[in-house]
């Protein structure tokens, strides 16, 4: 690692709280991150890793609104949710803080602050999207519309997450109000703005002076600088009440923009967890700053946030933003509505320690440089096809063969073959291709390692088998299980950064404490004469019943989507007298006729209490005419006449759809009560 550096602080995003953790989070950011860290720390390097929950923004008050709950009733029970199934993940945090903390509203105000007091803000009065009904200002995730830089009908008033960019409310084509679903209308307002435009050359520089940050992170940089307009202004305080209070005069009713206060989260959470010595990690050019995210995260951690610092001044820069591409579930994107994810404290109740698996299989298919797939199927065959029978297998035969033996007492390694020295020299070289991989931010590649070193340890006693020569040739068998618990030793050591829970085990097992990463350069950690522990089976095998239970419950996300799927926003609104404006009534079908060259309609003659008329009606594919005489429905009376071919239908009857799409009559139930022209009100 490069020794310009004392010590480092890595961040992981700071989680919205307005809903559990899921399995694109941790493949996204948090796995990445606390492999890295534990990596760090078992090299005896001085690091930090902070993160906590990000509970302003518009997600959380419309969470709020959803569960008709306070926006801090939200923040309050997410954030205990997220911290607690993070900690038994092994997320190994040194804290977990949130932006609802007092220590935090303190630092993003001073902040904000300094940079008002420096004139680094352009103040503005802009017309901004104003929702009518809800008497809202429509900031960020308030309103949608279409992306003016990639189409994607759903972008955010702050972003599009299919591209990337970020947006200005302003620029959305069509916009619509996520409150009422009505089309916004301009209200001038007073807000604060990041003058990006001004700062862009410096910017620039920033960015391209660190040529060596994953492709995807420097490519998405590079092109919002060099697009046709570079970067715009953005505005850093909005119109809302939940969030941190702007600190300066005429600002009433006001609060700082979610992403100009969650980055400075990772300062207050610093300052939270070190109070005396937290400007080491954050102002001293000897330290390092990481920032582990998502890939909908980079321009607010490359771009923005390192402007705001660069305009605050007192601050180091991140010096690496290893962003991870997205994760999609069994072939569909994860997504937290439609409820089609993996929540991780659900894993960890269905799979009860048996968080390495997870780990395991969420690192070896991480999206790393592209969008990856997590299946179930593969979960299963990582699992039981490496995670069991390579790395398990290894370990449990050395370890029966061991108490076997020698009644557990690693036997001495006298005299060793060519063989013996050529396993021992990969052995050595494992530390370092590990994490050479893990500098990288390729971690994928480091576990792949990992468990090649299992492979070696599986072949070595496979062509050398010690169940057979201990017939013929006892002393060979020490030297061999001698080797072989050298690897399960260096195993144990190397795994820890991934497989916490499995590293731990491990030397439960070998009944030793746990090494430094540093000793795994070497090849005879466990002396000879030390007694191991009882065999324990590190990981177990997962049956398909396990899988289809998983299946079915994400079979059951779909099933509650299809049926979602057909429910649109709700139209406008309307008033009352509009809706008396209706006249629709209860009638009886008297007659019923295809209507000649057509799959669809029904010629329907109808006794609507006032009169008797012809209705032409889409309900062919759901009733044959010979069954519905006599039928009650509903019909709208009064709609004006139209031509359908060339019959004229009057009225139009009411019906309801299913999730397939097929329609049912709307009818009085209390039939005997209702007769025909009796309003429908
Ligand atoms: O995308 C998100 O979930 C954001 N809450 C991440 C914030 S990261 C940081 F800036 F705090
Ligand atoms: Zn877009």
């Amino acid at each position: 690692m490069s020794t310009s550096f004392k010590r480092s602080l890595v961040t992981a995003a700071l989680p919205y709280a307005n809903g559990p953790v899921h399995i694109g989070h941790l493949a996204g950011c948090y796995l990445p991150a606390d492999i890295y860290v534990r990596y760090l720390r078992g090299i005896g390097h001085d690091v930090k890793f902070i993160c906590g929950s990000d509970e302003h923004g518009v997600p959380i008050t419309i969470k709020a609104k959803k569960e008709g709950i306070t926006p801090q009733q939200v923040v309050d029970k997410y954030h205990k949710m997220m911290g607690d199934s993070f900690k038994e993940f092994g997320i190994s945090f040194d804290i977990y803080s949130r932006t609802s903390s007092k220590t935090h509203h303190q630092t993003a105000s001073d902040f904000f602050k300094t940079l008002y007091d420096k004139k680094v803000f352009t103040e503005q009065i802009t017309e901004q999207y104003f929702d009518e009904t809800a008497q809202q200002f429509l900031a960020d995730r308030y309103i949608t519309g279409q992306c003016p830089k990639c189409g994607n009908e759903n972008a955010y008033g702050d972003q599009c997450e299919k591209c990337g960019s970020s947006l200005n409310a302003t620029d959305l084509i069509n916009p619509k109000s996520t409150l009422s679903g009505n089309k916004p209308v301009l209200k001038q307002t007073k807000n604060w703005f990041l003058p990006l435009d001004k700062l862009q050359g410096k910017i620039k520089d920033y960015i391209e002076a660190h040529s060596n940050w994953k492709t995807n992170v420097y490519g998405q940089c590079k092109s919002w600088l060099d697009s046709g307009d570079g970067l715009q202004p953005r505005a850093m305080t909005r119109d809302l009440d939940w969030g941190v209070k702007v600190p300066v005069e005429g600002a009433d009713g006001k609060v700082l923009y979610v992403w100009f206060d969650a980055p400075i989260g990772y300062i207050s959470a610093t300052k939270e967890l070190l109070p005396n010595n937290w400007e080491d990690y954050w102002k001293s050019k000897d330290s390092r700053l990481i920032h582990f995210i998502g890939k909908d995260n980079i321009v607010f951690h490359c771009i923005i946030f390192p402007a705001m610092l660069m305009e605050h001044g007192e601050f180091v820069l991140a010096d690496n933003v290893p962003a991870n591409e997205f994760l999609n579930l069994e072939g569909d994107k994860i997504s937290t509505s439609r409820n089609w994810a993996v929540w991780l404290h659900e894993y960890l109740i269905d799979f009860k320690n048996q968080q390495d698996v997870l780990r395991y299989t969420l690192c070896s298919n991480a999206p790393e440089t592209k969008d990856n797939d997590f299946t179930w199927k593969d979960f299963q065959t990582k699992n039981n096809s490496e995670l069991v029978a390579i790395f398990g297998n290894f370990v449990n035969r050395t370890v029966v063969l061991t108490h076997k033996y020698y009644q557990g007492k690693v036997p001495p390694a006298e005299k060793y073959s060519k063989e013996d020295l050529l396993v021992l020299e990969e052995l050595a070289k494992f530390p370092q291709k590990i994490s050479s991989s893990i500098e990288q931010f390729k971690f994928r590649e480091a576990i792949q390692e990992l468990m090649n070193l299992a492979r070696l340890g599986n072949k070595y006693l496979a062509e050398t088998e010690p169940w057979k020569l201990i017939k013929t040739d006892e002393e060979r068998v020490k030297t061999i299980l001698n080797i072989a618990l050298q690897i399960t030793t260096n195993l144990a050591i190397l795994s820890e950064p991934f497989l916490p829970f499995t590293s731990a085990k491990l030397f439960s097992i070998l009944n030793c404490k746990q090494i430094n990463w540093l000793s795994a350069k070497q090849t005879n950690n466990l002396p000879a004469g030390h007694v191991i522990g009882k065999e324990e089976l590190l990981f177990n095998k997962i049956e398909d019943d396990q899988i289809q239970g998983q299946l079915d419950k994400l079979d059951e996300s779909k099933s509650a989507n299809a049926l979602n799927i057909q429910l649109t926003a709700a139209k406008p609104e309307i008033t009352f007298d509009e809706f008396t404006k209706m006249d629709i009534r209860v009638g009886t079908i008297l007659e019923a006729e295809r209507v000649p060259k057509t799959d669809k309609l029904l010629k329907l003659k109808i006794d609507t209490g006032i009169d008797v008329r012809t209705v032409v009606s889409g309900i062919a594919a759901f009733y044959k005419p010979e069954d519905i005489i006599g039928q009650q429905i509903s019909i709208l009376v009064n709609l004006a006449p139209r031509n359908i071919k060339g019959i004229e239908s009057r009225g139009m009857i009411l019906m309801a759809e299913n999730a397939k799409g097929e329609l049912s009559f709307v009818s009085p139930t209390k039939q005997e009560e209702s007769h025909n022209g009796s309003t429908i009100k």
